[in-house]
Order: structure tokens, then C-alpha cells, then sequence
């Protein structure tokens, strides 16, 4: 089947009462293992490609691996998403490679770090909006401004400082439609989220939970969700890294998100750490090995483990076959009739 708009998914997600995961690749071996995941645990997926991971592959590389997963896994409902599109360009650059899916994060201006003001986020998510919704591809916004740098999307910030405000969030999605919304709530990109377990005061799930009172019919995505394991930062450091201890977001807060109105879980983190943490150990273990695929299937293998074991608590798993994909014209047209009604 061909790459799925995510709105479909994520209406379906609600229909269903579950959340589904976006994991971010940059390569071949993310991509496998992502599909493979979803095969074992019968999932629809979506699969998030940064800014900084179109450049890394020069994106058409990027395209085409996507093409080649809809061709290999046809019974597997596939989004492929913009994630953080820091500006109108790439947003559309996205829309016209043949990504089904964007994210407009409008809360910081271009450069990717600066917080912009609300009339610079209305207008040019507004402006991504119509470009993509005649073509039926879907649109995340983000409103509030979510902590960490690490990845080069974030303002640097600690996560609480510009937390969602719930009115200003019901503003925004009535002036420009989005399909999906992103929410600060303190959560942060990176490894390095939480000093201790977090509790309501640093990670605000009482103000989610206001959001979707509000937005009862916006699906909301969380960001910076990746739980940042313990068993995942203690194979990387016994084969030498130098993780500091830190903590993630715990996947009960996530579920608790899920059964309020969070459709979308961002996870590119736990993704890294398994890989790292099962190539440190290769190298380690076995440093007569030279091959590439001596270290590269351990690590493929391992992110599949942690991104099926994510599936299934955020309770996609078995919803793959549910429903039959709708063309991207067919979304355009319910775009267009819902617009003229
Ligand atoms: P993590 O760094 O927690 O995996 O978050 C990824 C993310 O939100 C991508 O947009």
C-alpha cells in the first residue's frame, strides 16, 4: 500500500483509544528495524524524518528506503512525517518529495531555537495548512515551546518555561486547522530530561489533561517521550560511554496521556541508545571484527526490540489491518468539503 496520510492514522488511534508511536530515522537499518517491528507486532506506524536527518541523507535516499518499505511490508499502514519543520520552505520541500505529513513548528522562529510570537506561529502554520491539506497531506502545529537543545530543535530552555497555555492552544487550532497538536507540558528532546523521576511538578500532565478538556477533537502529540531506560544508559556505559544518570518520561505517564486525547508519541532517544549501547558492546566484545554488518544487525536488532515493546504499551500493536488506507486525494477532497461546509 502507499505512504498513508497520518491523519488517518490518528483518527483511527482515537477511534481505538490508543496512541501511536513516531520514530525518527535517518537511515536504512531505522527504517528495518521500525518495519519489523510493526510486522511482529501487527502495527501502524509512523516514521518522522528531523531537518537534520533529510540533510544526513540527502533525503531522497530517504524517500526512496520509505518507498521500498510500503513495496516489502504492504499489510503495514505507513505515515511518513516532517518532524519539527522549522519553516514554510521545508515544510513544503516535504510536502512536495511525498511525505504525507508535516510538522510547522511555528513556536520558534526559522533558526530553530528562538521563541516566536503567536501571530508568527497562526500565520505560517495557517499558510502549511492549506498547501498541504489540498493535497491531503496532514499537519502537526506546535504550541507552547518544549525544553532541550540537543537535537538543535528546542529553545534550550528548561522544559517548564513555556509551558501550553490551554486557551492560547484552543486559539491556535481554531485559527489554523491543524490535524494534530504538539504541547509543551515539560518534556524535552534529548537524553537528558530529568534529573530525578519526574513528578507533577516538573512533568505537567495535569495541564495535558486541561489541553484535551478543551480540544476534546485535536489530537495531541507529546514530544521528548522517550523513557531514556535505565538498562538502555547502563549497557551503553558498561562498554565506556559516559552517560550522566538521567531520566526519561516514564511510559505510565505516557499511557496516561493516551487516554487523554495524546495520539502521537514522539521516540527518537531510546532509539539511539539501543543502538549505541548494542554497537559499544561489539566493539568491545569482539574487536578483531571489521565488517560494518558485525555491529549494524546487533544495533538494527536492538532498536527493533525497544520500538515493538513501545507499540505495544502505547497499545498500537494489533491495529494494523483495522482498516483500508484512503488515497491522499480522497483526504484533499474531505479537506476541501469540510472547508466549504
Ligand atoms: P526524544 O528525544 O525524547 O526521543 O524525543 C524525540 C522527539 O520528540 C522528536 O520530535
Amino acid at each position: 500500500m502507499p505512504l498513508v496520510s497520518m491523519r488517518q492514522l490518528l483518527d483511527e488511534a482515537a477511534k481505538g483509544g490508543y496512541g501511536v508511536g513516531a520514530f525518527n530515522v535517518n537511515n536504512m537499518e531505522q527504517i528495518q528495524a521500525i518495519m519489523e517491528a510493526a510486522r511482529e507486532t501487527k502495527s501502524p506506524v509512523i516514521v518522522q524524518a528531523s531537518r537534520g536527518a533529510r540533510s544526513y541523507s540527502q533525503d531522497r535516499f530517504l524517500y526512496h528506503l520509505m518507498l521500498a518499505a510500503t513495496e516489502l511490508y504492504p499489510e503495514t499502514p505507513m505515515a511518513l512525517h516532517q518532524d519539527h519543520g522549522n519553516s514554510v520552505e521545508t515544510c513544503k520541500s516535504a510536502i512536495a518529495m511525498g511525505f504525507t505529513s508535516v510538522m510547522m513548528d511555528g513556536s520558534l522562529m526559522p533558526d530553530g531555537k528562538t521563541p516566536s510570537t503567536f501571530e508568527y506561529n497562526v500565520k505560517a502554520t495557517r499558510e502549511i495548512v492549506e498547501a498541504a491539506h489540498a493535497k491531503g497531506v496532514t499537519v502537526e502545529g506546535e504550541i507552547g515551546v518544549l525544553g532541550g537543545i540537543e537535537d538543535g530543535h528546542g529553545a534550550g530552555l528548561d522544559g517548564l518555561s513555556h509551558l501550553t497555555d490551554p486557551d492560547q492552544a484552543a486559539e491556535f487550532v481554531r485559527l489554523t486547522g491543524v490535524d494534530a497538536l504538539a504541547i509543551a507540558i515539560g518534556t524535552s528532546h534529548g537524553a537528558y530530561k530529568f534529573t530525578k523521576k519526574p513528578t507533577g511538578e516538573t512533568l505537567k500532565m495535569d495541564r495535558l489533561i486541561e489541553i484535551h478538556k478543551r480540544l476534546p477533537n485535536t489530537h495531541l502529540v507529546m514530544h521528548g517521550s522517550s523513557s531514556v531506560p535505565k538498562e538502555l544508559q547502563d549497557i551503553i556505559n558498561q562498554y565506556g560511554g559516559k552517560l550522566k544518570p538521567t531520566w526519561g518520561v516514564p511510559v505510565e505517564e505516557i499511557q496516561l496521556g493516551i487516554k487523554n486525547g495524546v495520539r502521537k508519541v514522539n521516540v527518537d532517544t531510546d532509539c539511539r541508545l539501543a543502538i549505541t549501547g548494542a554497537i559499544r558492546k561489539v566493539f568491545a566484545e569482539k574487536p578483531e571484527e571489521f565488517d560494518p554488518r558485525s555491529y549494524l544487525k546487533p544495533a538494527r536488532e536492538a532498536m527493533k526490540k525497544v520500538v515493538a515493546l513501545r507499540m505495544t504499551q502505547f497499545g498500537q500493536a494489533g491495529h494494523a489491518g483495522d482498516y483500508t488506507p484512503l488515497p491522499l486525494e480522497e483526504m484533499a477532497k474531505r479537506y476541501r468539503e469540510h472547508a466549504a461546509a
